[in-house]
C-alpha cells in the first residue's frame, strides 16, 4: 500500500494542473472528474475539497457493496472508477493454525478514466482493513489467520463486508494507519498501544519497580473510593487507547468500591463481562473482582485506587448509593451515549484526521457489520437529539439536513441524564460512578445542574473529591516506589499518570461545552 513512483508523478502533475485549473479538461477525450485526483492530493487539501464537492454528507459515506463468504458465490458490482468488479472468498490454512485464514480475490476492470481509483474498506466484527486499486486486474487481500472460531464461523456464514469509499478518504485512512494494530492481543499490539499514547498524547510509560501488584489491606478501602483502570492490550486495550486519545483521559475504565451494612467490601462496575461475553453492570465481592484482574483479564490492566477525601466521604450516603447500584444491576454498559460525553463542540473535539464525517463513516460501516448493536449504539441517541423515533442513520442525516442543521451540530447536543433508552438508562463506566456520587449526595447542593453523562473519565478524576494529604494514604500505597503519586497504584508494570488529578471543584453545567484537542487538551475556564 505504499505510494508507487507513478502515483507520485501523478501527484505532482495533477496538483499543478488542478491548481492552475485550465479548461484543458474539456478538450480531453478521456472522461475526467476533479474528484479523481483527490486521492493523490495531501489529506489536508483533499478532505476539505471532497467535503465541499459533495452536495450532502451522505455523498461521502461508505457505500455497502456486499458480503463475500465463499468461492461459489461471486459478488458483482459497479464501482466509482471501475465499472465491472467481482469478488470471491477462498479459505486456506497457510498459517497452519486451528481455524486457518483466507484470501479475498477482487477483480476490477473497465475504468472510466486512466487516473481514477477505487478505495475499499473490508470489515468483520473482528477487524477492519482497507486497500485501493489503480490497475484493472485481479487483486488479492490476505487474512493470514482468523481471530479464533468466532471470526471463522462469522466469515463462513455471513462473509467479509465490503464498502466502497469516496477516493478522497484515502489520506484519512492512511493517517489512521497506526490505529489498526491497536486491537491485536499480542506483545506487538501492546507496544502499538504504548507507542500510540506516547506519540499522540505525550504519555511517558516509565517502568516502576516490582512488585507490580500491591499487597493491599482491604480494611483501608472505603465506600466511594474510585478505581481508575488503564488497559493496554487486546480489543479493550485498542478501544481504550482511542478513547484516551480523543478525550485526553489517561485511564480508560473505572469502577467504584462500596461497603455493605456488614462492612464487606464490593466493587460496582459498568462494563463487567458476564459469562455470555456481554458487558453489563455488576456488583462483585472485592476478592472476586481483584482476583479476576490479577489472573483472568488479558488486557494487562493497570489499576489505581483514588481514595475519597475524608470530608467528602462523610457526605457519601451509602444507603442511597446501594439503592442506585441495585436499580442498575444487570443493565448493559452505556454504549448509547458513550461518544456524546466526548463530543461537546462542532470542531473542538476531533483530533485530525477525525471529524464528524469520519464518525458518520464509522457508524455506517458498523451499521452493516453489527446491525443489532448499531441501532443500540447510536441511532437511538441521535433520534433523541432530533426528537424523532426509529430513524436509521441515513434517515437521520437526511432529516438533519432538511432542518438546515449539520451532523456535527447534532453530535454536539448535550446528553441528558434522564434520557431513558430501550434497555434503560445508559451509563458508561464513569457515568455509572458519577451518577452514584450524585445520588449519594457528593454534588449537593448543585446536583440538579450537573449532567454526569457529559463527563469523561478525565473529567471524573479531575474533580476535587479525593484525598489531598499524602500522610493519610494507606501504608501500602505506592510502597516500594521512590516516585509517590497522590493516589495509590495497585497494579501494573508502568507508572500510571493522571494529569489534572483532584484539581477542579464541581460547578453548574460543567463539561457540557468543552473542547478536547491533543496533545495538551487545554480547556477554557468554566466550560
Ligand atoms: C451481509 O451481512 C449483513 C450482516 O450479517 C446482513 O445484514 C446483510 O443482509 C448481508 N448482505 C448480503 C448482501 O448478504
Ligand atoms: C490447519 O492446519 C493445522 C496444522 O496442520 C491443523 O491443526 C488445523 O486443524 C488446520 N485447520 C484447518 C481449518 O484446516
Ligand atoms: C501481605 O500483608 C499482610 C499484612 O498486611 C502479611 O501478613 C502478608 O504476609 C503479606 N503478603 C505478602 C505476599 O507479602
Ligand atoms: C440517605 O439516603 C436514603 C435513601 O435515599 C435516605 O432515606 C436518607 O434520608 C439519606 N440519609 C441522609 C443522612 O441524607
Ligand atoms: C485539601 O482539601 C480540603 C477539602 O477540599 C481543603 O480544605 C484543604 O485546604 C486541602 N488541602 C491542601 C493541602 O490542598
Amino acid at each position: 500500500m505504499s505510494h508507487s513512483p507513478l502515483s507520485l508523478l501523478f501527484a505532482t502533475h495533477f496538483t499543478i494542473w488542478f491548481l492552475s485549473s485550465t479548461p484543458l479538461v474539456f478538450s480531453l477525450k478521456q472522461p475526467f472528474r476533479p474528484i479523481d485526483i483527490l486521492p493523490i492530493l495531501p489529506r489536508q487539501v483533499s478532505w476539505p475539497i471532497l467535503n465541499s464537492l459533495s452536495r450532502s454528507p451522505i455523498d461521502i459515506l461508505p457505500t455497502f457493496v456486499g458480503n463475500v463468504s465463499s468461492p461459489d458465490n461471486t459478488l458483482e458490482w459497479k464501482g466509482t472508477c471501475f465499472q465491472d468488479n467481482s469478488a470471491w472468498m477462498e479459505f486456506h490454512n497457510k498459517s497452519g493454525s486451528q481455524f486457518g485464514g483466507g484470501t479475498l480475490h477482487l477483480k476490477v476492470s473497465n475504468a472510466h478514466s486512466w487516473t481514477c481509483m477505487d478505495l475499499y474498506v473490508f470489515a468483520t466484527p473482528y477487524r477492519v482493513t482497507w486497500d485501493y486499486y489503480f490497475l484493472g486486474r485481479e487483486h488479492t487481500l490476505e487474512f493470514d489467520e482468523w481471530d479464533g472460531k468466532a471470526e471463522y464461523e462469522y466469515v463462513k456464514h455471513r462473509g467479509v463486508s465490503i464498502f466502497l469509499m469516496q477516493a478522497g478518504m484515502l489520506g484519512t485512512l492512511q493517517a489512521l494507519w497506526d490505529v489498526f494494530p491497536l486491537f491485536t492481543n499480542t506483545g506487538w499490539g501492546e507496544n502499538s498501544n504504548i507507542g500510540f499514547l506516547k506519540n499522540h498524547m505525550g504519555a511517558s510509560f516509565s517502568e516502576r519497580p516490582e512488585p507490580w501488584v500491591t499487597n493491599i489491606s482491604v480494611a483501608d478501602i472505603h465506600s466511594g473510593d474510585f478505581l481508575a483502570i488503564s488497559k493496554i492490550r487486546g480489543r479493550w486495550g485498542g478501544f481504550e487507547t482511542l478513547e484516551k486519545w480523543v478525550t485526553g483521559a489517561y485511564a480508560g475504565h473505572s469502577a467504584v468500591c462500596l461497603r455493605d451494612s456488614e462492612g464487606k467490601l464490593w466493587v460496582a462496575e459498568s462494563g463487567h463481562e458476564d459469562e455470555e461475553g456481554q458487558d453489563i453492570i455488576a456488583v462483585l465481592p472485592w476478592d472476586e473482582w481483584w482476583n479476576f484482574e490479577l489472573t483472568k483479564d488479558d488486557s494487562n490492566p493497570h489499576i489505581a485506587l483514588l481514595p475519597l477525601h475524608p470530608n467528602i466521604r462523610a457526605k457519601f450516603n451509602e444507603t442511597a448509593a446501594w439503592e442506585y447500584a441495585r436499580s442498575m444491576l444487570g443493565k448493559p454498559y452505556g454504549y448509547h451515549n458513550l461518544i456524546f460525553s466526548w463530543i461537546d463542540t462542532t470542531d473542538g473535539n476531533y483530533p485530525p484526521p477525525l471529524d464528524a464525517n469520519v464518525v458518520a463513516s464509522v457508524m455506517t460501516v458498523w451499521n452493516h457489520v453489527q446491525p443489532a448493536y448499531a441501532a443500540n449504539m447510536w441511532n437511538e441517541a441521535l433520534n433523541k437529539r432530533l426528537g424523532t423515533q426509529g430513524l436509521d442513520l441515513p434517515e437521520i442525516l437526511v432529516e438533519t439536513e432538511r432542518r438546515g442543521s449539520s451532523f456535527d451540530a447534532l453530535l454536539a447536543i448535550p446528553e441528558q441524564d434522564n434520557w431513558v433508552y430501550i434497555d434503560g438508562k445508559s451509563t458508561s463506566c464513569v457515568v455509572f460512578i458519577l451518577e452514584m456520587y450524585k445520588e449519594a449526595g457528593l454534588f449537593a447542593p448543585i446536583a440538579s445542574s450537573i449532567q454526569v453523562t457529559e463527563f469523561t473519565l478525565k473529567d471524573a478524576y479531575s474533580l476535587k473529591l479525593f484525598e489531598n494529604d499524602s500522610s493519610r494514604l494507606p501504608k501500602w500505597c505506592n510502597n516500594g516506589d521512590s516516585v509517590k503519586p497522590p493516589f495509590c497504584q495497585i497494579k501494573g508494570k508502568y507508572r500510571m499518570e493522571l494529569p489534572g488529578y483532584n484539581s477542579m471543584g464541581p460547578y453548574p453545567r460543567m463539561n457540557e461545552k468543552c473542547p478536547s484537542l491533543p496533545p495538551k487538551y487545554s480547556r477554557p475556564k468554566g466550560c
